[in-house]
């Protein structure tokens, strides 16, 4: 017996638009996977779909084995939570969690201790008495979680449950629903447009544009290796360079890097992205002596940003703001400051490359 959730072929039409293309998806019993990707690429649509408030145009949802698609929302035993919190305001914290147990009629003995159970996991024990109204937003939500978990759903289907937050509280709740989904082993599929909260908490992530999934993977995988330059732009922060591949190099405006990893693109044009990090700072004598002399570019300082333990340096290539992130240890021994001109190298096996005729424009 397999409790999979699979996506088959799914595809949902509002009138003309289409809202989710042709999405094809495994989530494994106990993983946590994040849709992420900007408003309006139909991550809500394809969460309201797997929950049944919405049916698919086309296609096939299955869960343990069979066919859902026509089973009602309730009768799937999913648990849901959204932005809003949408408590019941008449009844305290406790009552809110027993509610889902008691609606399905659990012995009044067991509910009592599954009510315990959870206020412990979500933290609010000593809130058990409180009204929605006397709660924090970032309690209210945590009230919200514990009320989806209490019927012990098969799934649980979040949608940016932690948007409407302040910062601080949302990194709270980032580790206060990690650990449920540790403890309680469930399956978890999570829907956000923010790309850190995406990657801290999923052991998958699905990039999705324009109602379909661009790339799926773990954290690592998509960082390390966005298949399109949306994804590249999307997770994390790239640099991007536009130019024409001859050979194994890649030549814009003058200049010529040598590109690792080019293949078919002879004269063609190419995006290449390459992070902030994969840049190298050089000093004078290393400048003079790199091994591939035409990576090496002179740049001058435009802003320096302080983010802790990394210096961001922003400057200009051929009129496009970049960025490299250096140490804070090795900007001390540059002494570099605003205005500056410093040596970056490039390296040749740093680049990402997407061709320009790719729908990632
Ligand atoms: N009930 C609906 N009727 C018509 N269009 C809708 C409906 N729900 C969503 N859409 C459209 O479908 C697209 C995807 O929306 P949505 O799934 O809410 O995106 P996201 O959650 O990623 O912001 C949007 O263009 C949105 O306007
Ligand atoms: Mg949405």
């Amino acid at each position: 017996m397999s409790q999979r959730l699979v996506l088959e072929n799914i595809n949902k039409n509002f009138d003309q638009l289409v809202a989710v293309e042709n999405v094809n998806l495994t989530v494994e019993p106990g993983e946590f996977v994040c849709f992420l990707g900007p408003s309006g690429c139909g991550k809500t649509t394809l969460l309201r779909i797997i929950t049944g408030f919405e049916s698919p145009s086309s296609g096939t949802i299955r869960y343990d084995e069979k066919v859902i698609n026509n089973i009602i929302p309730q009768k799937r035993d999913f648990g849901i939570v959204f932005q809003s919190y949408a408590l019941f305001p008449n009844m305290t914290v406790e009552e809110n969690v027993a509610f889902g147990p008691r609606m399905r009629r659990m012995p009044q003995k067991e509910i009592e201790q599954r009510v315990a159970e959870i206020l412990r996991l979500v933290g609010l024990t000593q809130w058990k008495t409180h009204y929605p109204a006397q709660l924090s937003g970032g309690q209210q939500q945590r009230v919200a979680l514990g009320r989806a978990i209490a019927i012990k759903p098969r799934v649980l289907l979040l949608d940016e449950p932690l948007s409407a937050l302040d910062a601080k509280i949302r990194i709270h709740l980032r580790t206060v629903i990690k650990r449920l989904q540790k403890e309680l082993g469930i399956t978890m599929i999570y829907v956000t447009h923010d790309q850190e909260e995406a990657l801290s908490l999923a052991d998958r992530v699905a990039i999705m544009r324009d109602g379909r999934i661009e790339q799926i993977g773990t954290p690592w995988e998509i960082y390390r290796e966005p298949m399109t330059k949306f994804v590249a732009q999307f997770v994390g922060t790239s640099n991007f360079i536009e130019g024409i591949a001859k050979d194994d190099h890649v030549r814009f405006d003058g200049k010529t890097f040598r590109v690792e990893g080019l293949s078919g693109e002879d004269g063609q044009g190419v995006h290449l992205a390459i992070r902030p990090e994969k840049i190298r700072l050089l000093t004078d004598k290393e400048a003079t002596s790199a091994a591939h002399a035409s990576n090496v570019v002179s740049v001058e300082t435009e802003v320096v940003t302080f983010l802790g333990a990394v210096v961001q340096i922003t400057f200009l290539l051929d009129g496009v703001d970049m960025n490299v992130d250096i140490t804070e240890e090795k900007f001390e021994q540059h002494a570099i400051r605003r205005g500056d001109v410093i040596q970056l190298y490039f390296p040749p096996d740093a680049f990402h490359i997407y061709p320009k005729t790719s729908s990632a424009g």
